[in-house]
């Protein structure tokens, strides 16, 4: 099968776009208002784009709380999120009011970020604390106006929990971290295997 954006064909009744390009990592975001009320919310339009510097970025389609705080503030956490804490992903991700914190609706414990002035959610496997490098309005081929931003962020401090942690290296076999496969499915990383890229003589 073969279709130009447009032209999805019926048999297709959902877009798959989404489910093309997965299994998407979960940026479980977390942020703080001006008015110091605490956010938390799962963008799986979420990336890293650097290693040196270390760059993620998430989308918000729309204006949504996540992308207003960090207006406000230019600082965000990046909370990871593991099989164990699928329900409490799902839970922040409710259509909350603004004041409203996800941190407590979904039974996590925020703590305040160690070198930004944004919540992080304690029993996260790993947490990255960013500051905003660009907020981005996304457009078309065009010029046409997307309804998302990308927001970048420099890692500049990282989180870890000690029991993640085996031999040197995050124990990815044990975290099983969440996997977003479009439409409403999900994957948990079930068998982690090693692979070593080939080499050239
Ligand atoms: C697994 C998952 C992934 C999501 N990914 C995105 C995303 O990439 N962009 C987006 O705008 N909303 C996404 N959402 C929806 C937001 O989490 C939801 O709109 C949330 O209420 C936004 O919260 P905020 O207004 O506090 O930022 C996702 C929801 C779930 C459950």
């Amino acid at each position: 099968m073969f279709y130009e954006e447009g032209n999805r064909p019926e048999i297709l009744a959902h877009d798959p776009f989404k489910a093309i390009v997965s299994p998407r990592p979960i940026g479980w975001i977390g942020t703080k208002g001006e008015d110091g009320s605490i956010n938390l919310a799962p963008y799986s339009f979420f990336a890293p784009l650097s290693d040196k510097p270390k760059l993620v970025m998430f989308s918000s389609t729309g204006r949504k709380d996540s992308l207003r705080n960090i207006e406000e503030t230019g600082v965000f956490t990046c909370n990871l999120a593991s099989h164990d804490l699928l329900h409490q992903m799902n839970a922040s991700s409710a259509p909350a009011p603004y004041e409203f914190d996800e941190f407590g609706f979904a039974g996590l414990t925020a703590v305040p970020g160690k070198l930004v002035d944004a919540p992080y959610a304690a029993e996260a496997y790993a947490v990255l604390e960013c500051r905003v490098v660009e907020i981005k309005p996304l457009k078309g081929l065009g010029g046409e106006a997307s309804q998302n931003t990308m927001i970048i962020g420099q890692v500049v401090g990282t989180h870890i929990r000690d029991e993640a942690i085996r031999d040197g290296r995050l124990d990815m076999a044990k975290v099983r971290p969440l996997g977003r496969l479009g439409y409403f499915d999900y994957s948990e990383s079930g068998d982690v295997f090693e692979l070593m890229r080939p080499t050239w003589k």
